[in-house]
């Protein structure tokens, strides 16, 4: 730690300007998903270790350089969690869902941790918005999903938003392929960055996201999935594109796009803005069929999505809610301004009380700042109120202040 006490490198402070930005947030995502029959769950932040390692797949980034891991009294190892999914696959099945009517529509909103290198909209403690319709394989669950991601979106006012589609097939079909564009990137190699070289092996299509130009040269060339999927999973991509559609939602189908996280099956998007700059991805999402398989778990099909809040915020034209109003400002602390106080918000008022032993003239410019209606100032005959709106001064009994209040509020 410097001298002075800082943040952590990649984490930042929710400031009360920042507030109504977050709350927006939440409620679109209440009204949105909640509208839709999703309900809301939270996991723990931190899981076993293991949950991630098996779940988001031991060769991804996330799992080898991007978790905060750490052992507890027990000696037991713990994650704090870098994402949503495997947790949301735990509980499901910890707490009996599958007896639930299927799918159980999930969402949740709430703090991530990757330690990922820090930059614009990119954190080592973010949060995420997301969704889990688990327990159903039909691609009609697919198309929803997405939907609902893209009416989020739209509801934060996203600008220049993209959808981009692709279907990933099942492991099998994966395996094949995979041997075809290792062979092609194996005949490739000399032209290859040396980060792709040396994980042809480990993650072959990690390839397609590559900057490196030789490396997009070969990979202009490459093998495609797509062409390869069996005709169950053509067939259910075909069903997912006709309901989006259907829904009037504009997408892309691209066939290179890779996402870094091991459980994908078969439907595969992300969400971009081009009012972000090189972390465009607002929100991303899948099927993720074998999941539960891959954590030991009785065999569940499962989609869904999760969408950066921080991102949505970059990128939305999200317009300040004003602050609640202040009915009354009262001008001391003494007790009779307490008893005043608490007899207002017993009433419903929004009352803010003067700490700061200011004179008469701060007082007013205080309760002006604050956007106050009255002013309750204390003297010897009972109590002024100045109503700030007319400038008006009128001396009233103390317990005839809040009917007083109540009335020009009503009035206003
Ligand atoms: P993800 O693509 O890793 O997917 O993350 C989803 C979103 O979280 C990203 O699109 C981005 O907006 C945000 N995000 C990720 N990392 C950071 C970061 N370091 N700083 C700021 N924002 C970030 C998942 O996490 C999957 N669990 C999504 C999912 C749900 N798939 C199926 N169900």
């Amino acid at each position: 730690m410097s001298e002075k006490p800082q943040a952590p490198r990649g984490t930042y402070d929710v400031l009360p300007e920042d507030d109504a930005g977050r709350r927006a947030v939440e409620a679109a995502a209440r009204s949105i998903l909640g509208g839709a029959g999703y309900r809301r769950i939270e996991t723990p932040i931190f899981e076993h270790t293991e949950l991630f390692a098996r779940g988001v797949g031991a060769s991804t980034d996330i799992v080898q350089k991007e978790m905060y891991t750490f052992k507890d009294a027990g000696d037991r190892s713990l994650t704090l969690r870098p994402e949503g999914t495997a947790p949301v696959m735990r509980s499901y099945h910890e707490h009996g869902m599958h007896k639930l009517p299927q799918p159980a529509k999930l969402w949740y909103l709430g703090p991530f941790f990757r330690q990922e290198k820090p930059q614009a909209g990119r954190y080592r403690e973010f949060w995420q918005v997301g969704i889990e319709a688990i327990g159903s394989s039909d691609p009609a669950v697919d198309a929803e999903a997405i939907t609902l991601l893209h009416a989020l979106a739209t509801e934060l006012g996203v600008t220049g938003v993209r959808l981009r589609l692709a279907s990933l097939g099942t492991p099998e079909t994966r395996a094949e392929y995979r041997e075809l564009l290792v062979a092609h990137l194996r005949a490739h190699e000399d032209q290859l960055s040396e980060e792709v070289r040396a994980r042809i092996d480990l993650n072959p299509l990690r390839a397609f996201d590559a900057d490196h130009p030789g490396t997009r040269e070969v990979m202009r060339a490459a093998p495609l999935l797509i062409d390869h999927l069996t005709d169950e999973d053509r067939e259910h991509f075909a069903e997912v594109r006709a309901r989006l559609d259907a829904a009037e939602i504009a997408y892309e189908i691209d066939p290179t796009l890779v996402r870094g996280i091991d459980y994908y099956t078969r439907t595969l998007f992300e969400l971009t803005s081009d009012a972000l700059g090189a972390q465009s991805g607002v929100g991303g999402g899948g099927r993720y069929d074998r999941l539960a398989e891959t954590l030991g778990l009785p065999d569940t099909p499962g989609i869904g999505w999760a969408a950066g809040v921080e991102r949505l915020l970059l990128a939305g034209d999200h317009r300040p809610h004003p602050e609640p109003v202040c009915d009354l400002y009262v001008a001391g602390t003494d007790v009779a301004a307490f008893t005043l106080t608490a007899e207002a918000r017993r009433a419903g008022l929004n009352v803010q009380l003067e700490l700061a032993g200011r004179s008469r003239k701060g007082q007013l410019k205080q309760a002006d700042r604050s956007g106050a209606r009255y002013v309750a100032i204390f003297g010897d005959e009972g109590i002024n109120l100045k109503d700030m709106e007319s400038g008006e001064q009128e001396t009233v009994a103390a317990d005839a202040v809040v009917a007083r209040v109540l009335r020009g509020r009503h009035l206003s």
